[in-house]
Protein backbone atom coordinates (compact mmCIF):
# COMPACT_ATOMS: atom_id res chain seq x y z
CA UNK A 1 0.00 0.00 0.00
CA UNK A 2 1.07 3.55 -1.46
CA UNK A 3 0.90 6.09 1.68
CA UNK A 4 0.61 10.03 0.51
CA UNK A 5 -0.02 13.02 3.04
CA UNK A 6 -3.76 12.70 2.06
CA UNK A 7 -4.27 8.95 2.90
CA UNK A 8 -2.19 9.37 6.24
CA UNK A 9 -6.14 10.67 7.26
CA UNK A 10 -8.07 7.79 6.29
CA UNK A 11 -5.04 5.62 8.28
CA UNK A 12 -5.79 7.09 11.60
CA UNK A 13 -8.88 6.74 11.58
CA UNK A 14 -9.16 2.76 10.26
CA UNK A 15 -6.45 2.35 13.72
CA UNK A 16 -10.03 3.34 15.63
CA UNK A 17 -11.76 0.62 14.21
CA UNK A 18 -8.65 -1.94 14.64
CA UNK A 19 -9.67 -1.71 18.52
CA UNK A 20 -10.97 -5.51 18.30
CA UNK A 21 -7.52 -6.89 17.13
CA UNK A 22 -5.25 -8.63 19.74
CA UNK A 23 -1.71 -7.15 20.84
CA UNK A 24 0.12 -9.08 18.69
CA UNK A 25 -2.30 -8.79 15.62
CA UNK A 26 -1.82 -5.32 15.96
CA UNK A 27 1.66 -4.89 16.41
CA UNK A 28 2.28 -7.10 13.61
CA UNK A 29 -0.07 -5.03 11.22
CA UNK A 30 1.51 -1.63 12.15
CA UNK A 31 5.25 -2.42 12.87
CA UNK A 32 6.25 -5.50 11.04
CA UNK A 33 9.21 -4.47 9.22
CA UNK A 34 8.47 -5.30 5.42
CA UNK A 35 4.50 -5.00 5.61
CA UNK A 36 3.92 -2.56 8.25
CA UNK A 37 2.13 0.26 7.77
CA UNK A 38 4.11 2.64 10.27
CA UNK A 39 7.56 1.70 8.08
CA UNK A 40 6.05 1.80 5.03
CA UNK A 41 4.82 4.99 5.87
CA UNK A 42 8.37 6.02 6.70
CA UNK A 43 9.85 4.96 3.86
CA UNK A 44 7.61 6.98 1.70
CA UNK A 45 9.33 10.56 3.14
CA UNK A 46 12.12 10.44 0.94
CA UNK A 47 9.82 9.71 -2.29
CA UNK A 48 7.67 13.07 -1.76
CA UNK A 49 8.43 16.50 -3.03
CA UNK A 50 10.75 17.97 -0.47
CA UNK A 51 7.96 20.53 0.70
CA UNK A 52 5.85 18.42 1.72
CA UNK A 53 8.30 16.21 3.42
CA UNK A 54 8.48 17.99 6.71
CA UNK A 55 4.47 18.24 7.44
CA UNK A 56 4.25 14.32 6.29
CA UNK A 57 7.09 13.16 8.36
CA UNK A 58 5.40 14.89 11.47
CA UNK A 59 2.12 13.42 10.90
CA UNK A 60 3.46 9.98 10.36
CA UNK A 61 5.42 10.04 13.43
CA UNK A 62 2.01 11.73 15.35
CA UNK A 63 0.42 8.56 13.60
CA UNK A 64 3.25 6.10 14.94
CA UNK A 65 3.22 7.48 18.85
CA UNK A 66 -0.65 6.90 18.38
CA UNK A 67 -0.55 3.84 17.50
CA UNK A 68 2.40 2.75 20.11
CA UNK A 69 0.52 3.99 22.64
CA UNK A 70 -2.87 1.85 21.30
CA UNK A 71 -0.14 -1.09 21.58
CA UNK A 72 0.68 -0.44 25.05
CA UNK A 73 -2.82 -0.39 26.20
CA UNK A 74 -3.60 -3.78 24.46
CA UNK A 75 -0.47 -4.87 26.45
CA UNK A 76 -1.65 -3.65 29.94
CA UNK A 77 -4.47 -5.81 28.83
CA UNK A 78 -3.30 -8.77 28.41
CA UNK A 79 -1.53 -9.05 31.48
CA UNK A 80 -4.20 -6.91 33.81
CA UNK A 81 -4.45 -10.08 36.27
CA UNK A 82 -0.59 -10.16 37.04
CA UNK A 83 -1.07 -5.99 38.03
CA UNK A 84 -4.45 -5.90 38.87
CA UNK A 85 -3.77 -6.42 42.41
CA UNK A 86 -0.97 -5.48 45.25
CA UNK A 87 0.86 -9.26 46.06
CA UNK A 88 1.30 -10.22 49.60
CA UNK A 89 4.91 -11.71 49.38
CA UNK A 90 4.52 -13.36 53.20
CA UNK A 91 1.16 -15.05 52.43
CA UNK A 92 1.11 -18.66 50.89
CA UNK A 93 0.92 -19.94 47.49
CA UNK A 94 -2.77 -19.99 46.51
CA UNK A 95 -3.21 -16.34 47.97
CA UNK A 96 -1.49 -14.48 45.74
CA UNK A 97 -2.50 -16.41 42.63
CA UNK A 98 -5.38 -16.89 40.44
CA UNK A 99 -6.92 -19.77 39.97
CA UNK A 100 -8.48 -18.90 36.67
CA UNK A 101 -5.28 -18.32 35.18
CA UNK A 102 -3.01 -20.96 36.39
CA UNK A 103 -4.89 -24.06 36.15
CA UNK A 104 -2.32 -26.35 34.78
CA UNK A 105 -0.09 -25.13 38.24
CA UNK A 106 -2.82 -25.56 40.71
CA UNK A 107 -4.18 -29.13 39.72
CA UNK A 108 -0.85 -30.41 39.65
CA UNK A 109 1.01 -31.27 43.38
CA UNK A 110 4.91 -31.96 42.71
CA UNK A 111 6.18 -35.12 44.17
CA UNK A 112 9.74 -36.59 45.18
CA UNK A 113 12.08 -37.79 42.58
CA UNK A 114 12.24 -41.83 42.79
CA UNK A 115 15.71 -41.46 43.63
CA UNK A 116 15.52 -38.72 46.36
CA UNK A 117 13.12 -41.02 47.49
CA UNK A 118 15.22 -44.23 47.73
CA UNK A 119 17.82 -42.48 48.81
CA UNK A 120 15.74 -41.20 52.22
CA UNK A 121 14.53 -44.98 52.56
CA UNK A 122 17.70 -46.27 52.05
CA UNK A 123 19.66 -43.66 54.53
CA UNK A 124 16.98 -44.82 57.13
CA UNK A 125 17.77 -48.34 56.95
CA UNK A 126 21.38 -47.63 58.10
CA UNK A 127 20.19 -45.35 60.57
CA UNK A 128 18.08 -47.66 62.21
CA UNK A 129 21.19 -50.51 61.62
CA UNK A 130 22.92 -47.49 64.21
CA UNK A 131 25.18 -45.93 61.10
CA UNK A 132 25.84 -41.75 60.94
CA UNK A 133 25.35 -40.60 57.82
CA UNK A 134 27.94 -38.28 55.59
CA UNK A 135 26.91 -36.60 52.32
CA UNK A 136 29.47 -37.31 49.29
CA UNK A 137 31.02 -33.98 47.84
CA UNK A 138 30.23 -33.42 44.00
CA UNK A 139 33.44 -32.11 43.04
CA UNK A 140 36.95 -33.04 44.82
CA UNK A 141 41.14 -33.40 44.82
CA UNK A 142 42.93 -36.04 43.57
CA UNK A 143 44.07 -36.93 47.35
CA UNK A 144 40.96 -38.29 48.25
CA UNK A 145 39.83 -39.75 44.77
CA UNK A 146 42.99 -41.87 44.41
CA UNK A 147 45.95 -41.09 46.72
CA UNK A 148 44.14 -41.88 50.22
CA UNK A 149 42.46 -45.12 48.65
CA UNK A 150 45.40 -46.74 47.71
CA UNK A 151 46.26 -45.60 44.16
CA UNK A 152 49.61 -44.74 43.57
CA UNK A 153 50.34 -41.84 40.82
CA UNK A 154 50.55 -43.00 37.26
CA UNK A 155 49.02 -46.61 38.95
CA UNK A 156 46.78 -48.34 36.05
CA UNK A 157 43.99 -48.94 38.43
CA UNK A 158 43.12 -45.05 37.84
CA UNK A 159 41.70 -45.86 34.36
CA UNK A 160 38.76 -47.92 35.92
CA UNK A 161 37.70 -44.48 37.18
CA UNK A 162 37.84 -42.46 34.11
CA UNK A 163 36.20 -39.04 34.69
CA UNK A 164 35.61 -35.50 34.35
CA UNK A 165 38.71 -32.86 36.00
CA UNK A 166 38.84 -29.32 36.32
CA UNK A 167 41.62 -27.00 34.47
CA UNK A 168 42.88 -26.83 37.82
CA UNK A 169 42.68 -30.43 38.73
CA UNK A 170 40.19 -30.96 40.64
CA UNK A 171 37.64 -33.85 40.42
CA UNK A 172 33.80 -34.83 40.00
CA UNK A 173 34.20 -37.79 42.25
CA UNK A 174 33.72 -41.12 40.18
CA UNK A 175 32.55 -43.30 43.52
CA UNK A 176 31.96 -42.23 47.04
CA UNK A 177 34.78 -43.97 48.13
CA UNK A 178 36.07 -40.21 47.95
CA UNK A 179 34.56 -40.04 51.70
CA UNK A 180 36.60 -42.63 53.46
CA UNK A 181 39.12 -40.75 54.35
CA UNK A 182 37.18 -38.42 55.89
CA UNK A 183 34.64 -39.98 57.26
CA UNK A 184 37.94 -41.86 59.48
CA UNK A 185 39.50 -38.93 59.98
CA UNK A 186 35.48 -37.27 61.14
CA UNK A 187 33.67 -40.06 63.38
CA UNK A 188 37.23 -41.89 64.19
CA UNK A 189 38.89 -43.25 66.61
CA UNK A 190 36.70 -46.69 66.17
CA UNK A 191 34.16 -47.65 65.94
CA UNK A 192 33.34 -46.19 62.97
CA UNK A 193 29.83 -46.63 61.50
CA UNK A 194 29.19 -44.45 58.55
CA UNK A 195 26.76 -44.58 55.29
CA UNK A 196 28.22 -41.64 52.71
CA UNK A 197 25.32 -41.32 50.01
CA UNK A 198 26.32 -39.04 46.91
CA UNK A 199 26.57 -37.96 43.50
CA UNK A 200 29.26 -39.70 41.20
CA UNK A 201 30.21 -39.15 37.30
CA UNK A 202 32.17 -41.12 35.12
CA UNK A 203 33.28 -40.54 31.34
CA UNK A 204 30.57 -42.99 29.92
CA UNK A 205 28.86 -43.49 26.34
CA UNK A 206 25.33 -43.77 28.28
CA UNK A 207 23.10 -46.54 27.19
CA UNK A 208 20.34 -48.38 29.27
CA UNK A 209 22.73 -49.53 31.81
CA UNK A 210 25.39 -46.71 31.96
CA UNK A 211 25.02 -42.81 32.89
CA UNK A 212 27.36 -40.08 32.95
CA UNK A 213 25.66 -39.07 36.07
CA UNK A 214 24.34 -41.41 39.32
CA UNK A 215 24.54 -41.73 42.80
CA UNK A 216 26.21 -44.54 45.11
CA UNK A 217 26.53 -45.15 48.61
CA UNK A 218 29.54 -45.93 50.34
CA UNK A 219 29.45 -47.95 54.03
CA UNK A 220 32.42 -48.78 56.30
CA UNK A 221 32.38 -50.06 59.66
CA UNK A 222 35.54 -49.91 61.63
CA UNK A 223 35.77 -51.78 64.83
CA UNK A 224 38.42 -54.59 67.20
CA UNK A 225 37.58 -58.21 65.72
CA UNK A 226 35.85 -56.88 62.64
CA UNK A 227 35.38 -59.90 60.09
CA UNK A 228 34.57 -60.77 56.69
CA UNK A 229 31.40 -62.80 58.13
CA UNK A 230 30.28 -59.13 59.91
CA UNK A 231 30.47 -57.90 56.04
CA UNK A 232 28.24 -60.41 54.79
CA UNK A 233 25.90 -60.43 57.40
CA UNK A 234 25.44 -56.27 57.44
CA UNK A 235 24.95 -56.26 54.02
CA UNK A 236 23.06 -58.79 53.57
CA UNK A 237 20.94 -57.71 56.31
CA UNK A 238 20.21 -53.96 54.76
CA UNK A 239 19.40 -55.44 51.55
CA UNK A 240 16.71 -57.75 52.94
CA UNK A 241 15.39 -55.42 54.40
CA UNK A 242 15.34 -52.62 51.27
CA UNK A 243 14.46 -55.56 49.05
CA UNK A 244 11.73 -56.71 51.21
CA UNK A 245 12.57 -60.09 50.52
CA UNK A 246 14.80 -62.89 52.22
CA UNK A 247 18.05 -63.31 49.64
CA UNK A 248 20.86 -65.69 49.43
CA UNK A 249 24.13 -64.41 48.83
CA UNK A 250 27.53 -65.54 48.24
CA UNK A 251 30.50 -63.53 47.68
CA UNK A 252 33.29 -63.53 44.78
CA UNK A 253 36.30 -61.86 43.86
CA UNK A 254 36.65 -58.55 42.10
CA UNK A 255 39.72 -55.94 42.33
CA UNK A 256 39.95 -52.70 44.23
CA UNK A 257 43.27 -51.11 45.24
CA UNK A 258 41.54 -49.79 48.61
CA UNK A 259 40.34 -53.34 49.81
CA UNK A 260 41.93 -56.67 50.50
CA UNK A 261 40.40 -58.79 50.25
CA UNK A 262 38.14 -57.63 47.17
CA UNK A 263 34.62 -59.00 46.70
CA UNK A 264 31.64 -58.36 44.59
CA UNK A 265 28.03 -59.37 46.56
CA UNK A 266 25.38 -61.25 44.90
CA UNK A 267 22.35 -62.07 46.01
CA UNK A 268 19.68 -64.40 44.79
CA UNK A 269 16.52 -62.58 42.24
CA UNK A 270 14.59 -61.57 44.62
CA UNK A 271 11.86 -61.48 41.62
CA UNK A 272 12.55 -65.35 40.51
CA UNK A 273 13.98 -66.73 43.74
CA UNK A 274 17.13 -67.97 40.82
CA UNK A 275 14.20 -69.51 38.33
CA UNK A 276 15.87 -67.17 35.89
CA UNK A 277 14.26 -63.57 34.74
CA UNK A 278 14.64 -60.83 32.78
CA UNK A 279 15.91 -58.61 35.62
CA UNK A 280 18.69 -61.15 36.58
CA UNK A 281 19.54 -61.64 32.93
CA UNK A 282 18.25 -64.90 33.14
CA UNK A 283 21.30 -66.03 35.67
CA UNK A 284 19.15 -66.19 39.07
CA UNK A 285 22.11 -64.13 40.75
CA UNK A 286 22.52 -60.42 40.57
CA UNK A 287 26.04 -58.36 41.52
CA UNK A 288 24.75 -55.89 43.39
CA UNK A 289 27.86 -53.70 44.62
CA UNK A 290 31.45 -54.06 45.46
CA UNK A 291 32.55 -54.51 48.93
CA UNK A 292 35.78 -56.05 50.68
CA UNK A 293 37.90 -55.64 54.19
CA UNK A 294 39.76 -51.81 54.09
CA UNK A 295 43.17 -52.17 53.23
CA UNK A 296 45.58 -51.63 56.06
CA UNK A 297 47.30 -48.74 53.82
CA UNK A 298 43.91 -46.97 53.64
CA UNK A 299 42.94 -46.85 57.34
CA UNK A 300 46.75 -46.31 58.63
CA UNK A 301 46.19 -42.94 55.71
CA UNK A 302 42.43 -42.17 57.76
CA UNK A 303 44.46 -42.39 61.14
CA UNK A 304 43.84 -45.94 62.70
CA UNK A 305 46.54 -48.73 63.19
CA UNK A 306 45.40 -51.42 61.18
CA UNK A 307 47.41 -53.67 63.61
CA UNK A 308 44.99 -52.62 66.57
CA UNK A 309 41.57 -51.94 64.03
CA UNK A 310 39.92 -53.97 60.95
CA UNK A 311 36.90 -52.65 58.94
CA UNK A 312 34.81 -53.26 55.83
CA UNK A 313 33.66 -51.21 53.33
CA UNK A 314 31.22 -50.96 50.43
CA UNK A 315 29.92 -48.82 47.52
CA UNK A 316 26.86 -49.87 45.30
CA UNK A 317 24.84 -47.66 42.97
CA UNK A 318 21.75 -46.13 43.71
CA UNK A 319 20.33 -46.06 40.36
CA UNK A 320 21.15 -49.76 39.79
CA UNK A 321 19.03 -50.82 43.45
CA UNK A 322 16.19 -48.46 42.52
CA UNK A 323 15.74 -50.04 39.41
CA UNK A 324 15.66 -53.73 40.35
CA UNK A 325 13.19 -52.48 43.33
CA UNK A 326 11.18 -50.06 40.95
CA UNK A 327 11.29 -52.45 37.78
CA UNK A 328 12.87 -49.46 35.88
CA UNK A 329 14.83 -50.79 32.65
CA UNK A 330 16.66 -47.52 31.18
CA UNK A 331 18.86 -45.73 33.71
CA UNK A 332 18.52 -42.24 31.49
CA UNK A 333 14.55 -42.24 32.55
CA UNK A 334 16.12 -41.03 36.17
CA UNK A 335 17.70 -38.66 35.08
CA UNK A 336 15.66 -36.83 32.04
CA UNK A 337 12.26 -34.83 33.21
CA UNK A 338 9.93 -36.47 31.64
CA UNK A 339 6.55 -35.85 33.64
CA UNK A 340 4.94 -38.92 32.51
CA UNK A 341 7.57 -41.22 32.91
CA UNK A 342 8.03 -39.03 37.04
CA UNK A 343 4.26 -39.26 37.86
CA UNK A 344 4.34 -43.06 37.97
CA UNK A 345 5.49 -42.58 41.74
N1 LIG B 1 34.13 -47.59 44.70
C1 LIG B 1 33.87 -48.84 43.99
C2 LIG B 1 33.31 -48.51 42.60
O1 LIG B 1 32.69 -47.54 42.42
C3 LIG B 1 32.87 -49.68 44.74
C4 LIG B 1 33.47 -50.20 46.03
C5 LIG B 1 34.13 -51.39 46.06
C6 LIG B 1 33.35 -49.46 47.18
C7 LIG B 1 34.68 -51.90 47.19
C8 LIG B 1 33.92 -49.96 48.38
C9 LIG B 1 34.56 -51.18 48.36
O2 LIG B 1 33.85 -49.29 49.51
O3 LIG B 1 35.08 -51.66 49.52
O4 LIG B 1 33.54 -49.28 41.71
Amino acid sequence: MDFTYSNLQDIYNKILSDSDLEYDQLKNKYFNKKTGLVPSALSQISKLPKEERVEYGKQVNILKKYVQEQLENKLKEKYSYSIKSRIDPTAPFDVNTQPDKRPHILNQRGSKHPLTAEIEKLVKIFQNMGFDVLESRQIDDDYNMFESLNFPKGHPARDMYDTFWTEDGYVLPAHTSTMQNRAMKKFGPPPISVVMPGRCFRNEATDASHEHTFYQMEGIYIDKGVSIADMKGTIKTFLEAYLETQLEVRIQPSFFPFTEPDCEFVISCPFCSKAGCSVCGYSGWIEIMGCGMIHPNVLTEGGIDPETYSGFAWGFGVDRLTMIKLGIKDVRLLRESNLNFLRQF
